[in-house]
């Protein structure tokens, strides 16, 4: 087998396995002798009639277990992607919120308290260290930034009595270190802190909680909802006090995702296995043709050896997702990769990922870190459906923009 097969075969491993599970989960209609629906329709609602007062006051009581109390506390289409989002990720409870940022600042809110402390990866999400940084500082809670591939040592010595979450981003934001979250987790535990897993790049080829996860994010609107027109979010818990805190919070901040979004999400989570098989498989001929180019110094896909934390992504995930990041060498500026981004063709220039098409974007920061003396400017690809044969050729014509841009500008 060739290297590039065996490549194909890691990457959409765990893809292909969950197809089953994806096709049948949550799918609880109510049998009805003139036939069921296959999908759960959009439920829109605000106001719940009850029978009478005791069996409304009854409803408020049983909050925890997503009953039909009040439209902002989610409705059964809510309730449908949440018994989805637990099974993939293998925890006990899900509550959906917003966008994929509230699912990041939520837990925050929920599991922080005044004077505590937070340690978060410096490949973290950008708009979550933002919420650290400016939301959180005001209600007095201190945050530390931690190198994402730190050590055990290292990490206990940066623990203060007062630590009481640890945040993890793996692969990291824009430089994709892959984290190893087991010990992480312990030496949370050890402290008496909880651990809260950014896990959107993992969604369905990681289990945070058999890693020792406490609280793991989901961006939905990423690979779930895979089609680039929903923003919406999951937290999920396996712990039942964590849930009750969780719960708690969301529904003191007015934490909820339109009918329509969770429809959509579940719609796209039928497909997710068969679209991530290809496009796993794509991302890494794309990663395999770029490693090779005289222009690239390194290629930051979590399934090849250039990328940092290479091997705890062998341990650890039963596959890859479709976001990567190439670095090219010095000497190309910054200026010459921005003409040869505006000079793609197949690839959009945008925010956000996850979606059946292919982007691209200029790397932000944090780059050095990773690269160390061979960094020159960076950007983050990802791969959508298209023929991956034709996403090559469109890099090789950007690629002579570059060369040419950097020949002008000398
Ligand atoms: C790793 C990660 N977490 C969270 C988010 C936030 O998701 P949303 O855009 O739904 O707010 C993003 C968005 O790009 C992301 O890349």
């Amino acid at each position: 087998m060739t290297d590039r097969e065996t490549l194909h075969q890691a990457v959409s491993r765990g893809w292909r396995e969950m197809g089953t599970l994806l096709v049948h989960l949550a799918r609880d209609l109510p049998p009805d002798a003139r036939g069921t629906l296959v999908n759960q329709p959009p439920t829109r609602g605000s106001t719940v009639l009850f029978p009478t007062v005791a069996d409304m006051n009854r409803n408020g009581t049983r909050r925890y277990d997503h009953e039909l109390i009040y439209g902002a506390m989610g409705t059964p289409i809510q309730h449908e992607l949440e018994a989805a989002i637990a099974a993939i990720e293998g925890a006990r409870h899900a509550q959906i919120v917003s966008s994929g940022l509230a699912a990041c600042t939520t837990p925050l809110l929920a599991f922080l308290g005044k004077n505590g402390h937070c340690l978060i990866p410096d490949s973290v999400y950008g708009p979550t260290r933002r919420f650290a940084n400016t939301v959180l500082r005001r209600f007095g809670v201190e945050t530390t930034y931690y190198p994402p591939l730190i050590d055990a040592e290292g990490l206990r010595a940066m623990m203060r009595p007062n630590t009481q979450v640890v945040v993890a981003e793996s692969p990291g934001s824009h430089t994709f270190e892959v984290q190893d979250i087991r010990m992480i987790a312990d030496l949370a535990h050890e402290h008496g802190a909880r651990l809260m897993l950014d896990n959107t790049w993992g969604v369905g080829i990681f289990r945070p909680f058999d890693h020792g996860v406490d609280i793991s994010v989901q961006a939905l609107t990423k690979y779930p909802a895979g089609h680039s027109d929903s923003i919406i979010g999951a937290v999920s818990v396996v712990d039942e006090q964590d849930w009750h805190v969780l719960r708690d919070t969301c529904i003191q901040l007015g934490q909820v995702a339109g009918p329509d979004d969770c429809w959509l999400t579940l719609r796209g989570l039928r497909t997710m296995g068969a679209r991530l098989e290809r496009q796993s498989r794509s991302a890494i001929d794309v990663a395999l043709w770029l490693q090779a180019r005289p222009e690239v110094a390194r290629v930051l896909h979590p399934a090849l050896p250039s990328c940092p934390g290479h091997e705890i992504w062998r341990r650890d995930f039963s596959g890859a997702s479709a976001l990567f990041g190439v670095v090219f060498r010095p000497d190309y500026s910054q200026e010459a990769m921005v003409a040869m981004i505006d000079s793609l063709t197949l690839f959009g220039i945008g925010a956000s990922w996850g979606g059946y098409e292919s982007l691209v974007l200029p790397t932000t920061g944090g780059i050095v870190r990773t690269c160390a003396a061979d960094c020159g400017p960076a950007c983050r690809l990802h791969i959508g459906l298209e023929n991956p044969e034709d996403l090559i050729a469109d890099l090789s014509a950007g690629l002579e923009v570059l060369t040419g841009a950097a020949s002008y500008s000398d």
